[in-house]
């Protein structure tokens, strides 16, 4: 048995006082009957609950695509800096949903956020070969050889071999940049192997997702049916 605020709000992906405010003005029912008490206990696994005419099912597992701002940190708890985590209400929070590999303080862009842990494993895992694609802006000008060099597996500066990457060049001092692996600090690594230093960094896509246009900094959605088909497709899951 759980309260029916905490339901819907796991269900519908809205915060607790969000479901407590829509219980309360009559749209949510259980069992065919419009109930309006938050605290009302629902037995979970039995009753049929909906919001606005639309079944809510509990979702055990949870993915949402995050456009990750700067100047937060890709931890689940920090004493002293703001972390991905605290874009989510504490109801998320509460379903053990982490970060999906990392992304530094200073980078921007897209960053899964889930509570599968065997997923998150698969889309780290360099075996799984997801293309991540960079914009970053760098100091100098980057030359063809620079996308030569990328493209024969680039040596950082610590003698570690990186594999084949893509280097698109969008103007003198602007590029893409494609990776299949995600050691530590890579991008900045391979970019300064080559004498440019990044000057800002943004990832634009995991595998077949991209931001989404309508996401501001530090916005979030769920996945949907269709993007989760196709990744845990290209997943083997
Ligand atoms: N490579 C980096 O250097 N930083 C990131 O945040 C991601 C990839």
């Amino acid at each position: 048995m759980m309260r029916l605020d905490k339901f819907v709000a796991d269900t519908a992906g809205m915060t607790r006082s969000q479901a407590a405010r829509a219980i309360r003005s009559g749209t949510v029912t259980v069992n065919g009957v419009p109930v309006r008490k938050p605290e009302q206990k629902i037995d979970e696994n039995h009753d049929t609950v909906t919001t606005e005419g639309r079944p809510c099912t509990y979702r055990r597992f949870r993915y949402f695509l995050l456009d990750k701002p700067t100047g937060v940190i890709t931890a689940s708890k920090d004493p002293h800096q703001p972390t991905v985590l605290d874009l989510f209400p504490p109801e998320l929070r509460r379903q053990g949903i982490f970060p999906v590999g990392r992304l530094d303080k200073d980078t921007s862009g897209l960053l899964l956020i889930t509570n599968d842990g065997e997923f998150a494993h698969r889309v780290i895992s360099p075996k799984s070969g997801l293309a991540k694609v960079y914009r970053a802006t760098v100091e100098g000008s980057l030359t063809p050889e620079d996308v030569e060099r990328f493209r024969n597996g680039i040596v950082l500066a610590d003698g570690t071999k990186c594999l084949p990457a893509g280097l698109e060049i969008l103007s003198e001092g602007e590029c893409l940049v494609t990776v299949r692996e995600g050691k530590y600090h890579q991008v900045r690594r391979m970019l300064a192997a080559v004498g440019k230093p990044v000057l800002t960094l943004r990832r634009l896509s995991v595998g077949p997702l991209s931001l989404d246009p309508a996401l501001a900094p530090g916005g979030y959605r769920e996945l949907s049916e269709e993007d989760l088909c196709t990744l845990f497709k290209l997943l083997h899951m």
